[in-house]
């Protein structure tokens, strides 16, 4: 029986898949897994029990993931799963910076009781006015599963779209639009673009990257929007930025104070995967890959393990072990188990950075002190048994 804990209400119709072999625990110290959505859990402790993270959602910066890492913990997200919500929301926040429509919202609500509401409304829409996205250039930073829809559903609009993004997958590419254009320099995109839309992870390496300089490069009519994470952006620079009108507007679904009292910009309490479908995709994506790794040891959208599929086990035993990616490693395994007399029948071992990750079928069943050998030799962080 395998134990789940959930840091954040996860949709029941993703926690429905665990079956008869789980069960939901409210202790931390008792779970095999964890489920987690915005829950920070950098100053947890994470229990010797714990052996998989679901993330139900794509940014995993609330995670430890280094701590996680050495204490032989697979961390999951669910790419792609919310990436319609997300981007549902850019082209509203496009729409949004592009024409006055909220401003023009609450102008009729504080009018209402004005008895000349409708001709009144005809002098002052002017006020309202904006432009089109028709023909606008938009230049999209980081194309993965949210990046993609995006940039395709910009130029579907009838916008010219830039794309850059040094790190793009093969699958990725082959789902981008043929009408989106290839960047290779980043500042093509900050000189040239009438919106810029961020989609990269945040991480040390992109944390910030928006900052004075980048600024300085954009066109002062230009509006940048930020529904992927709110410190890809220096906030002080920012906050210049749009006080001395160097850009037009900001849109950004990250509230801070300094942020949300500046006139041009448009702020949202992070909605951007607050829909009733990403909730019920990112519960379902998260609970398949926690059950087939505890049942299977299988990886698929490890953030920081290598993804690993040997289907079921159909031989005595399946072993996995997560280990540091040093020389030796597998001969050391293949020794422990053929001291024995044990054969490996199949064995896949693969390897991301600094670890490694085998799974192993065992023709016959190994005794737990073949298996705490293995736990016991040199870089090996986690070993688990399942038939
Ligand atoms: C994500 O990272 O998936 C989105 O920002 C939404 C969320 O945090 O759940």
């Amino acid at each position: 029986m395998y134990q789940y804990h959930c840091l954040n209400p996860i949709a029941e119709v993703g926690l429905k898949n665990f079956d008869g072999n789980y069960a939901k625990t409210d202790n931390i110290a008792n779970a095999d897994a964890v489920l987690v959505r915005s829950a920070t859990m950098h100053d947890m402790e994470l229990p010797e029990s714990v052996c998989v993270i679901g993330r139900a959602g794509a940014g995993v910066n609330n995670i430890p993931l280094g701590k996680c890492s050495e204490q032989g913990i697979a961390v999951f997200n669910t790419p792609g799963a919310n990436a319609n919500g997300v981007k549902e929301m850019v082209l509203a926040g496009l729409l949004l910076a592009s024409r006055d429509i909220i401003g023009g919202h609450y102008w009729v609500r504080s009018e209402r009781q004005n008895e000349e509401l409708e001709q009144l409304a005809e002098k002052q829409k002017k006020a309202f006015a904006g432009n089109e996205i028709m023909g606008r250039k938009l230049g999209v930073i980081g194309l993965g599963a949210i990046g993609i829809l995006v940039a395709n559903a910009a130029a579907a609009l009838g916008m010219e779209v830039y794309g850059y993004d040094p790190y793009i997958s093969v699958n990725a590419a082959w789902k981008l639009s043929r009408d989106v254009k290839h960047i290779t320099d980043v500042k093509d995109i900050y000189r040239e673009c009438d919106y810029i839309t961020l989609h990269v992870p945040l991480m040390d390496s992109t944390k910030g990257m928006i900052d004075s300089s980048a600024l300085a490069e954009m066109k002062s009519s230009a509006v940048l929007l930020n529904f992927a994470r709110g410190p890809l952006v220096d906030s002080k620079a920012l906050v210049e930025a749009l006080r001395t009108n160097r850009i037009r507007k900001y849109v950004t679904d990250f509230p801070t104070a300094d942020i949300a009292s500046m006139k041009n910009a448009i702020v949202f309490p992070h909605l951007g995967a607050s829909t009733e479908e990403s909730e019920d995709n990112c519960a379902i994506m998260a609970v398949q890959e926690i059950k087939d790794y505890l049942e299977n040891g299988n990886i698929h959208n490890s953030v920081n393990y290598p993804n690993c599929d040997m289907g079921v086990c159909k031989y005595a035993m399946r072993v996995t072990i997560i280990h540091r990616n040093i020389p030796n490693m597998l001969t050391k395994f293949a020794a422990a188990f053929g001291d024995l007399g044990i054969n490996i029948e199949r064995m896949s071992n693969v390897t991301k950075g600094e670890y490694g990750y085998v799974i192993i079928d065992l023709a016959n069943k190994a005794d737990d002190t073949l298996i705490d050998t293995i736990r016991e030799i040199k870089g090996v962080l986690k070993v688990r048994v399942m038939k």
